[in-house]
């Protein structure tokens, strides 16, 4: 099929290049020219095990194009994703005005035969209509330009271009979304024109089949088609979940702080029960990223706009904005005074296997020790190869670990990179001032560390 996807970020990218990789024909638009000449160089803009593979292999077999031209992806794709970013507000809405030039753009351009839209941003629920509206606002400005210069005619509801909107919200994790993309737990899709869903499911219909799965003989990928608001809803909803599910395990490990308990085994515990899951009951020092903080304040802001106080979901965030600093907590019971103190951190971003900064845990980190008078050190693999420590203020980045260990009064594993659990811990504890470790991830071999000197504190164990 002919596909078009308007802004190659994670999400654009990601899709726009597995797409092609399937064996559509894929023409990728991103408004950034730096972006679209290091991606027509067989180059990503971002850090994603495997993409650049997918990229390279998609590329040659003609199957994957990019460019800054919108008219042109318009007019090539049959199906065409918005799959713009969608950043917070200060009031904690989400900011929707690049999914509206986008829409507007695609109404200017949209020509010929039936197309259509779909809505891969995470959007406040009620946009797949909105955008609707805006893509019919495009159509009738550029028949006014036409009309002005004498070129056409005006624009009759006979005359406007067949196209629906169709929601079908991303789910991939940063860090593994190539993975994510061949193997999704499932697809939903939104919309009421049975032809577009149609379209839609011919499109995943490899993917639905599991012809690109690690596990093939899985039985196909559930496909979930919804009115169009509760598709919208389904996403927010979804991460609202998970970050709660994070910030209840961080509260319980906050008292096992105090009783004496040990979180890893309580998570163990509980984890087992079906009902409950294993999954997203890791304590440590709270959810951040691009997703989970923007989606819960924005599902928070919805629900006030209808006049509903969402008490659970705010709780949920006031719990994680507490759990951002817990370290510090945990360093001032350690080393007591921290001003004039050295700290290192062991990652910056906000999970492994990613270079996204967006709403990283570390950043308040940062900050915050800096506001109390601490030095801040900082090393990241992926910060540290990208090059991404011009952007950072208030923290030295070093290019290794142990150059970051040197003269530390405690260093705070901030992301959990499996590289961390196999470093040379003995030298680095030689190496600095004071050899306190704070494992914000419990990540870390507790014993191997004591062994090697280190003062080790765990989040609620
Ligand atoms: P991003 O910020 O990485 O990428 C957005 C891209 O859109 C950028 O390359 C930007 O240059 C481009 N762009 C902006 N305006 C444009 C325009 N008018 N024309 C063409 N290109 C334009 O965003 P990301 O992280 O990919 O997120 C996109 C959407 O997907 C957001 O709504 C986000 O909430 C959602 N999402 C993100 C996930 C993630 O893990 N990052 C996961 C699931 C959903």
């Amino acid at each position: 099929m002919r596909v078009c996807v308007i802004g190659t970020g994670y999400v654009g990218l990601v899709t726009g290049a597995c797409l092609a990789h399937i064996g559509h024909h894929v023409i990728c638009v991103d408004n950034n020219e730096e972006k679209v000449k290091l991606m027509k160089a067989g180059q990503s803009p971002i850090f994603e095990p495997g993409l650049s593979e997918i990229m390279t292999g998609a590329m040659q077999a003609g199957t994957l194009e990019f460019t800054t031209d919108i008219g042109g992806g318009v007019a090539h794709g049959e199906i065409l994703f918005i799959a713009v970013g969608t950043p917070p507000l200060p009031t904690g809405e989400s900011d929707t005005r690049y999914v509206e030039a986008v829409a507007r753009s695609i109404g200017a351009h949209l020509d010929g035969g039936y197309k259509v839209i779909v809505n891969k941003s995470t959007v406040p629920i009620g946009s797949g209509d909105w955008v609707r509206m805006i893509v019919l606002d495009g159509i009738v400005e550029r028949q006014k330009v036409l009309v002005g210069a004498g070129g056409g005619e005006v624009t009759t509801l006979e005359s406007v271009p067949a196209f629906d909107v169709v929601s079908n919200p991303e789910f991939l994790r940063e860090g593994c979304a190539v993975y994510d993309t061949f193997n999704p737990d499932r697809i939903v899709l939104g919309g009421s024109s049975s032809k577009a869903i149609a379209m839609m499911q011919e499109l995943y219909a490899p993917i639905i089949e599991r012809q690109y799965a690690e596990d093939k003989s899985l039985p196909p990928v559930p496909v979930l088609a919804t009115d169009i608001s509760s598709a919208e809803m389904i996403k927010y909803a979804a991460n609202a979940f998970l970050a709660t599910k994070i910030s209840f395990i961080n509260e319980v490990a906050n008292i096992c702080d105090r009783v004496g308990a040990d979180v890893t085994q309580v998570a163990k515990g509980i984890g087992l029960d079906s009902r409950i899951g294993n999954k997203f009951l890791q304590a440590g020092i709270g959810w951040g990223g691009s997703c989970f903080p923007k989606d819960v304040s924005a599902l928070i802001h919805t629900a006030d706009d209808y006049g509903y106080d969402t008490h659970l979901l705010k709780a949920a965030v006031s719990v994680n904005q507490r759990q951002r600093l817990i370290a510090v907590e945990k360093l001032q019971q350690v080393l007591k005074i921290l001003k004039g103190k050295t700290v290192g951190l062991l990652g910056l971003t906000f999970k492994p296997d990613t270079d996204d900064m967006r709403d990283a845990p570390a950043l308040n980190l940062i900050e915050h020790l800096n506001r109390l008078g601490a030095k801040v050190k900082a090393y990241d693999p992926i910060v540290a190869q990208s090059g991404m420590r011009h952007g950072l203020t208030g923290v030295l980045v070093e290019t290794d670990p142990e150059r970051l260990a040197d003269g530390c009064d405690a260093l705070v594993l901030v992301t959990d990179w499996q590289q961390f659990r196999n470093l040379d811990y003995n030298k680095m504890a030689s190496l600095m001032t004071n050899p306190v470790m704070i494992d914000g991830r419990n990540y870390l071999d507790r014993e191997a560390l004591q062994q090697a000197g280190f003062y080790y504190v765990g989040v609620g164990r």
